[in-house]
C-alpha cells in the first residue's frame, strides 16, 4: 500500500504552502487579526502584525515570537492615510516583498437600532465619521498600499474583513458599521476586477458573531450574547481560531482561482432568513 502520509504532505504543501511569504495584518493585536497572523506564521510566513494599540500589539507579537514564529510588529493607525503608506513602504523595503495583506482592522462603535442613539435621526456625526474612517477609509488605504506593492510584482492576495452585516440588514449593528461593511464588500469586487489582469487576487471574509474584543474587552451584556446567539444555527459564537482555515485558504495557492468573492463564516447565520425579532424597541433591548 502506498504511503498515504507522503501523499497527504505533498497535497498540503501544494495547496497551503505560504512558507517564506510575507504577510501583513492590520488590527492584529486582538481577535480575528491575531488569528490571521497566527496561522500565517504557524505555516512559515514572515508576518508583520500592525495595530493602533501599541501595548496590545507588542504583547501579541511577543506571544508569537516566544513560540519561535517569525513575526515583527509595527504600530499603525489605518485611519491615518500617510501612516498607512509609510508603514507599507517600510515593510516592502525591509522584507523585499509582500504576498498577503489582511485589511482587517475595524471597530464596532455606535448604537444599534434597538437603542435611542442608534436611530436614524439621532445617529451621531462623530460616531459616523470615526467608524467610516477606520472601517471604510482605513480598508481602502490599506488596499491601495497593498496594490502599489503587488501590481508591479504581479502577485499577491488582499483579504478584507467585511461582515455579514455588510451583506444583509442587521438591526443589531449601528448605521455606520452596516454602511461601511456593505461598502467594503463592493470595494473587494471593484479591486478584484482592477487587479485580476496582474495576477493579484482580492477577496473578503464576512464573519458572523465571533468572541473577540470588538465593542470593548470583557464580558458582553447577556442580552447582546443572547441576541447574537439566537441568530446562529450552530448555537454559539465563533472562536477566533476558527478563522484559521479560511484565512490560510485565501492567502495560499489553494485559492489560486478565487477572486472577487466574499466568504461567509458565521455558523450558518446567513442561512436563516428571519433571524431577529421585528420588535425593535429600546425597552426590549435594554431589558
Ligand atoms: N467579532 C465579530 O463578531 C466580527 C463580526 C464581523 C466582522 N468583524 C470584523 O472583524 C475585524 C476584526 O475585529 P475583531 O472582532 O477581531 O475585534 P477586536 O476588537 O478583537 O480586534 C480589532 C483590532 O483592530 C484594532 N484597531 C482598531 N482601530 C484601529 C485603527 N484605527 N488602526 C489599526 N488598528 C485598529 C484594535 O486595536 C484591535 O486590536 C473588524 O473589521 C470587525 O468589524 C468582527
Amino acid at each position: 500500500m502506498a504511503d498515504s502520509s507522503a501523499h497527504f504532505e505533498a497535497a498540503m504543501k501544494r495547496l497551503f504552502d505560504v512558507k517564506d511569504n510575507v504577510a501583513v495584518v492590520t488590527g492584529a493585536a486582538s481577535g480575528l487579526g491575531f488569528a490571521m497572523a497566527e496561522i500565517m506564521a504557524e505555516c512559515g510566513a514572515h508576518v508583520v502584525l500592525t495595530d493602533v494599540q501599541k501595548a496590545a500589539l507588542e504583547s501579541a507579537g511577543e506571544q508569537l515570537r516566544n513560540r519561535g514564529l517569525s513575526v515583527r510588529t509595527m504600530e499603525l493607525d489605518v485611519a491615518n492615510r500617510e501612516q498607512v503608506q509609510d508603514v507599507f513602504q517600510a515593510i516592502e523595503q525591509a522584507c523585499g516583498r509582500v504576498d498577503a495583506v489582511f485589511a482587517n482592522a475595524g471597530i464596532g462603535t455606535g448604537g444599534n437600532l434597538w437603542s435611542r442613539e442608534g436611530k436614524l435621526e439621532s445617529f451621531s456625526d462623530d460616531v459616523w465619521k470615526k467608524v467610516m474612517s477606520i472601517n471604510l477609509d482605513g480598508v481602502f488605504w490599506t488596499m491601495q498600499a497593498a496594490a502599489r506593492i503587488m501590481r508591479p510584482r504581479r502577485r499577491g492576495s488582499i483579504i478584507v474583513t467585511a461582515s455579514t452585516a455588510g451583506l444583509r440588514s442587521e438591526p443589531i449593528v449601528g448605521y455606520a458599521y452596516a454602511a461601511a461593511k456593505a461598502a467594503v464588500v463592493n470595494l473587494v469586487r471593484q479591486a478584484a476586477l482592477d487587479l485580476a489582469p496582474f495576477g493579484v487576487r482580492v477577496n473578503g471574509i464576512a464573519p458572523g458573531p465571533f468572541r473577540t474584543n470588538i465593542g470593548g474587552p470583557g464580558p458582553r451584556p447577556p442580552q447582546v450574547v443572547e441576541a447574537f446567539t439566537r441568530t446562529v444555527p450552530l448555537g454559539r459564537w465563533g472562536e477566533p481560531h476558527e478563522m484559521h482555515g479560511l484565512a490560510l485558504f485565501l492567502a495560499s495557492p489553494a485559492s489560486s482561482f478565487v477572486t472577487g468573492g466574499v466568504y461567509v463564516i458565521d455558523g450558518g447565520a446567513m442561512a436563516l432568513s428571519q433571524c431577529y425579532s421585528h420588535e425593535l424597541t429600546e425597552e426590549r433591548w435594554s431589558r
